[in-house]
C-alpha cells in the first residue's frame, strides 16, 4: 500500500515536470523572438552613444559650465559656489564630527585627525535609515530625527575624545541637495532631489534648521561647514592625493564638483580667495541637452516623477532610476510579446519595484543557465519558469541601460577635464585624478568598468593615462570633517 502511494507520488511529480517543461517550451515557442529583437533594436538605437556623440555631449556640458559660472540662472547647471577655497594640506588636527545626509540613509561620523604624520587616527560612525514618511513630511520632524541620532552618537564619546572645557564640538554637515551657499557655514535649500519632498524646507537655511534641532536635543555642537557630498568627496580625495581635481557621486543621485580658478567665476563678486581657487558644485544632475538619448521610457518616468522636467541627466545616470528604466522597457515588451507568459506579470506594473542593486545582480550573472536572473525575476517580479532566452533578453536590457548611464557619466567627466584644460598635455608629468564615490560606482562593476573604458576612449591614446579615476571610499564624510577642521576657530 505504502509502496503504491510512493509510486503514485513519483508519477504525479514526473508528469508535472514534463507538463511544466512543455508549457515553458510552448511559451517560448509562442514568442516571436525576431519581432522582440526588432523592437529592442529600435530602443537600442535610441540609446546609442557613439564616441562622437559623447564628445558633443561633453562640449555641451562645458558650454553650460561657462554659462552657469557667468550668471545665476544662466544655465540649467547651477554651478554653485561652495566657499571652499582652501583644500586640505594634511596638517589638519583635532576631533571633528560630520553628518552626511543625502539619501535614504544618513551617517554621523567622528573623526580624529592627527596632522601630517597621524592622518585619520581614528574614525567611527553610525548609520541610520530615514523612515520614508520623514522624506516627504515636516521639516522639523526630519531634523529632529537626525539631531536625536547625532546626540545619541555624541553621547558615546570616550574619555580620550572629550574636548577641553570651554571648547565646542564642531561639525561638517554634508547635505547633498542643491543649496545656495551664503557662506561656508550657511545656505538655503534650492530644491529637493532623489525622492525627498518637504515643501516648507525650500528657501530655508538648512544649517539654522539643524542647529535649532540640536538645541532642542540639548546637544552642544556647532556647524562649521556646510558642504555638498561631491565637495566632500573632492576634499576627502585631495587629502590622500594632491592631484585630485574633481569629486563625482554616482549613487542614488549623481553630481560633480571640481576646482575652478576663482578669476573665471564672473558671477562671484567677493574678494578673490588667496588660493585663487574655489570648489564649484555643478549640480550636473540637472544638465539637459537635445543631444541626450532620451527614450519614451525616460519621458514617461520623468513625467510621473516628483520633479518632472528636472534632473534629466540624473534620471539617465543614477542608481535611483536605472532599475526603473529597465522595468519600463521590460513591461512594454511584455505587453506586446509573451516573454514572461500569456499574462503580463502584475508586479512588473509596479513603479520602482526593480531596484538598481537587483538589476546589478541580474546583469552580473555569469552562470551558463543564468540562475541568478531566474531567482531575481521570481523574487522581485513574481515571474516563474522563464526560458533561458527570456533571461538572456533581460540581461541585454540591463546592459543597454547601465552602459548608457556609464557612458554619459564618462562624458560628464570629460566635460570637466576639458573645462579645466586637462584634456591636452602641457606638462608630460601632469596627472589629473577624479575621486568618485557612491554605491552605483562602488558595487556595479560592469558600470564602473564601462565608465573607465569610455573615459579612456574619449581622452584618446595620448591622454588616457594622464587622467585617473579613484574610488574615494567614504570621502564625503571625512571631507566634511576636514573642511570643518581647516576652518575651525578652536
Ligand atoms: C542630487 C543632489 C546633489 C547631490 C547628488 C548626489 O543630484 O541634487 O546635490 O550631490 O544627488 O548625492
Amino acid at each position: 500500500m505504502e509502496r503504491r502511494a510512493v509510486y503514485t507520488a513519483v508519477t504525479v511529480a514526473a508528469v508535472a515536470c514534463v507538463v511544466a517543461v512543455l508549457i515553458i517550451r510552448k511559451r517560448s515557442k509562442g514568442i516571436k523572438w525576431g519581432k522582440v529583437k526588432e523592437m529592442f533594436a529600435e530602443i537600442q538605437s535610441k540609446c546609442a552613444l557613439p564616441t562622437e556623440k559623447l564628445k558633443q555631449i561633453a562640449s555641451a556640458m562645458e558650454t553650460e559650465m561657462h554659462a552657469g559660472l557667468a550668471s545665476d540662472g544662466g544655465s540649467k547647471l547651477k554651478m554653485l559656489l561652495s566657499y571652499v577655497d582652501k583644500l586640505p594640506t594634511g596638517d589638519e588636527k583635532g576631533l571633528f564630527y560630520a553628518l552626511d545626509l543625502g539619501g535614504t540613509n544618513f551617517r554621523v561620523l567622528r573623526v580624529q585627525l592627527g596632522g601630517k604624520k597621524g592622518r585619520v587616527v581614528d574614525q567611527d560612525h553610525l548609520e541610520v535609515s530615514i523612515p520614508p514618511h520623514l522624506m516627504i513630511g515636516a521639516c522639523q520632524d526630519l531634523f529632529d530625527f537626525i539631531a536625536e541620532a547625532l546626540s545619541r552618537f555624541a553621547a558615546l564619546e570616550s574619555e580620550e575624545h572629550k574636548l577641553p572645557e570651554g571648547k565646542q564640538r564642531e561639525l561638517g554637515f554634508t547635505f547633498s541637495f542643491p543649496v545656495k551657499q551664503l557662506s561656508l557655514s550657511s545656505g538655503t535649500l534650492i530644491k529637493w532631489t532623489k525622492g525627498f519632498s518637504i515643501e516648507e524646507a525650500i528657501g530655508k537655511d538648512v544649517v539654522a534648521e539643524l542647529t535649532k534641532a540640536m538645541e532642542r536635543q540639548g546637544l552642544d555642537m556647532k556647524v562649521t561647514a556646510l558642504v555638498n557630498d561631491t565637495v566632500g568627496t573632492l576634499v576627502g580625495g585631495r587629502y590622500d592625493d594632491s592631484d585630485v581635481m574633481a569629486g563625482v557621486i554616482l549613487g542614488t543621485g549623481s553630481n560633480a564638483a571640481y576646482v575652478e580658478r576663482a578669476s573665471t567665476i564672473s558671477k562671484w563678486h567677493g574678494d578673490l580667495p588667496q588660493s585663487g581657487e574655489m570648489v564649484i558644485n555643478m549640480e550636473w544632475g540637472n544638465f539637459k541637452s537635445p543631444l541626450l538619448p532620451i527614450t519614451e521610457f525616460d519621458e514617461a518616468m520623468d513625467f510621473e516623477s516628483l520633479n518632472p522636467g528636472e534632473q534629466i541627466f540624473e534620471k539617465l545616470v543614477s542608481g535611483m532610476y536605472l532599475g526603473e528604466v529597465v522595468r519600463r522597457v521590460l513591461l512594454k515588451v511584455a505587453q506586446e510579446y509573451p516573454i514572461f507568459g500569456d499574462i503580463v506579470p502584475p508586479k512588473l506594473e509596479t513603479p520602482f519595484i526593480l531596484r538598481t542593486p537587483q538589476m546589478s545582480k541580474i546583469h552580473h550573472d555569469s552562470s551558463p543557465d543564468l540562475k541568478d536572473v531566474g531567482t531575481k525575476l521570481k523574487e522581485v517580479l513574481g515571474i516563474h519558469n522563464t526560458s533561458l532566452k527570456t533571461r538572456k533578453f533581460v540581461v541585454d536590457v540591463c546592459d543597454m541601460v547601465a552602459k548608457r548611464a556609464a557612458r554619459l557619466a564618462a562624458a560628464g567627466i570629460y566635460g570637466i577635464i576639458k573645462k579645466i584644460g586637462r584634456d591636452t598635455k602641457s606638462d608630460p608629468k601632469q596627472r589629473t585624478v577624479i575621486a568618485i564615490d557612491g554605491g552605483l560606482f562602488e558595487h556595479y562593476t560592469i558600470f564602473s568598468k564601462c565608465l573607465d573604458d569610455t573615459l579612456k576612449e574619449l581622452l584618446g591614446e595620448e591622454m588616457k593615462n594622464s587622467v585617473v579615476i579613484t574610488h574615494s571610499n567614504d570621502g564625503s564624510g571625512v571631507g566634511a570633517a576636514l573642511i570643518a577642521a581647516s576652518h575651525s576657530d578652536n
